[in-house]
């Protein structure tokens, strides 16, 4: 299970650690959750997964391996980052693995579109296009285009080619998968986008890239079940409570640093900031959330965080070593490292951890730990439901609503007003 320490955070609050009041906060807001209001799905999803469903979507994603160079997932927001977190992380390898797995429709460049619709040209793909709402723009303009390549090279037989996640009620994309008739795969109601990694959302890419998807839910499952009980000993409730306490009410840390000690948890980082930036950045509150590579960003927004404003804490995640490689001896010594000969890489990361924790805490930054253990399916399972279960405690513990996001639409308003879209 996820360990949480907050030993490096306890200087910098007052009294032993986070008060009564917040630990009352949180027993209302994991009551809360279990009382099964809307949109708390997610909360049980691991250990609820239907054999038949799973069944169905191994049984699409062998297809996919065995008939495409390429699955091509068109999504945005929640419907593409859980996947492309966690193929970073499990599938991870410079050879292009088959099928290689890209994901489009997460924005509007038409270069990149022109550049991918050429490199698809000469390759067997696969479409696995993704929407809840099965209306959002960028997703839907990415699957008009690609779907058009596609039954340019496969005529009638390209509808077998395309899986279709979304709404089993509503939207256009059901409309235009009925239409199609592909195969679909369902997002259920009471499950948001950005908590919706262990649904087909996730799952169908995950599956695709040879990732084993029961493992990924087994670690989920068993986290839901150790994280299910109340208390400061449950690693989500201390992680909930340091990042309250820290930013108490609005008035102290208001930026949280995510520090990713391994480059392909960059993805993690950004389904993360979705995660807590859209749960609980509204009604003119909340923790901002940024990540940091590391050890990379020390020598770019290090100086910043050693020096900068003291608006942040830091939350470093740590997953064991998996690798022994070591740092060669070489007689002549002339770059001077001889004295770090026969160690480990990993272990000069973890001291590189360990130095940064001190320097950034005498620099007046709280950090926060967490510890992984090793990284596979069944560890990252269980980091997914680790983060959505803190996520949606420290929201309701702030008072605001997990689970909307009222602040997205603004956007989409004016887009559509200045594109000509009817009815705005
Ligand atoms: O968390 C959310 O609900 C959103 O951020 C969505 O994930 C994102 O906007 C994509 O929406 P949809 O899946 O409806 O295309």
């Amino acid at each position: 299970m996820i360990k949480t320490d907050i030993s490096g955070v306890l200087p910098f609050l007052p009294g032993a650690g986070p008060d009564s009041e917040l630990e009352k906060k949180l027993e209302a807001a994991h009551k809360r959750l279990e009382a099964g209001g809307e949109f708390t799905g997610w909360l049980h999803l691991p250990s609820r997964a239907g054999a038949a469903e799973l069944k169905r979507l191994q049984d699409a994603a062998a297809k996919i391996r065995e008939d495409s160079d390429v699955l091509l997932v068109i999504g945005i927001g929640g419907s593409y980052l859980g996947a492309k977190a966690a193929t970073d992380l499990l599938a991870p390898g410079f050879d292009k693995p088959k099928p290689e797995l890209i994901y489009a429709g997460n924005g509007l460049s038409g270069a990149r579109a022109s550049r991918l619709l050429d490199y698809l040209k000469d390759k067997d793909f696969s479409i696995n296009v993704i929407s809840k709402s099965g209306t959002t723009t960028e997703p839907a303009v990415a699957f008009r285009i690609f779907k058009g390549l596609l039954e340019e090279k496969y005529g009638a037989a390209a509808a077998g080619r395309v899986y279709a996640t979304t709404d089993a009620e509503r939207g256009a994309l059901l409309r235009l998968s009925s239409e199609l008739g592909c195969e679909r795969f369902v997002i259920p109601p009471d499950v948001g986008g950005r908590y919706s990694v262990l649904t087909p959302v996730g799952l169908l890419p995950i599956a695709a890239a040879g990732v084993d998807i029961n493992a990924l839910l087994k670690g989920a499952a068993e986290a839901e079940a150790a994280l299910s009980v109340g208390g400061m000993d449950n690693p989500a409730w201390l992680y909930a409570a340091a990042r309250q306490a820290l930013y108490d009410g609005g008035r102290g840390r208001k930026i949280e640093l995510l520090g990713l000690w391994e480059p392909e948890f960059r993805f993690l980082g950004e389904w993360w900031k979705q995660l807590f930036g859209e749960s609980e950045g509204k009604e003119g509150k909340g923790i901002f959330p940024a990540s940091l590579e590391l050890t990379a960003d020390l020598h770019s927004l290090g100086q910043y965080v050693q020096e900068g404003e003291r608006l942040l804490f830091e939350t470093f995640l740590w997953a064991e070593p998996a690798s022994a490689l070591r740092v060669p001896f070489d007689p002549r010594d002339a770059d001077g490292l001889n004295y770090l000969a026969g160690m480990s890489i990993d272990r000069v990361n973890r001291t590189a951890l360990e130095a940064t924790k001190e320097a950034h805490m005498s620099g007046g930054v709280p950090v926060i730990e967490l510890s992984m253990g090793e990284l596979n399916a069944e560890s990252l399972g269980a980091l997914l439901y680790f983060f959505e279960m803190s996520c949606a405690l420290s929201a309701y513990a702030s008072g605001v609503d997990p689970f909307d996001q009222p602040g997205v639409e603004a956007y989409k308003r004016n887009m559509f007003r200045l594109l000509g879209k009817p009815g705005f």
